[in-house]
């Protein structure tokens, strides 16, 4: 299952990026925004999308707000989150291969759509590499988070 949320700097994006998606195949289920409201507040929906993600098995989400900075802080406050910040296709595969991201965030004011679905797709496409120095780095954060 694919999870996609969005404050008003990511409405447009999202609506975007859901559609090229769906029309790829995918499930996704948007928690919002449910319009342009320019008073919404980001981390309203990260925790919303977080919390979907935490509680289903196998599924991921999409984060976007304008920088997908505030999305990143505000989903990683989660314990059992790894939300990437992607930019480009180098940090959209290792977001998977090295993180294994459950959640990445967009910046819709630095990232254009184009790129946006390119990305987000490399990162649905890839594994997770399963390499011992991944999960030894990925266990040092959840042990220091608390
Ligand atoms: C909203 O104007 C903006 O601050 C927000 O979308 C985001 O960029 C924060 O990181």
């Amino acid at each position: 299952m694919l999870y996609i949320a969005a404050d008003h700097a990511g409405y447009p994006l999202k609506e975007e990026l859901k559609k090229f998606l769906a029309e790829g195949g995918y499930e996704v289920i948007d928690l919002g925004a449910d319009q342009l409201d320019l008073a919404d507040d980001y981390p309203d929906y990260a925790q919303k999308l977080v919390k979907e993600v935490l509680e289903n098995e196998d599924s991921g989400g999409v984060l976007i707000c304008g920088t997908g900075q505030g999305m990143c802080i505000a989903a990683n406050r989660f314990e059992g989150v790894r939300a990437a910040f992607i930019y480009d296709e180098f940090t959209a595969r290792s977001a998977a291969e090295h993180l294994d991201a459950n959640a990445v965030c967009l910046g819709a004011r630095v990232t254009d759509a184009e790129l946006a679905k390119k990305i987000v797709k490399i990162w649905l496409d890839t594994e997770f590499s399963g390499e011992e120095r991944h999960r030894r780095r990925l266990e040092k954060i959840e042990e220091i988070a608390e």
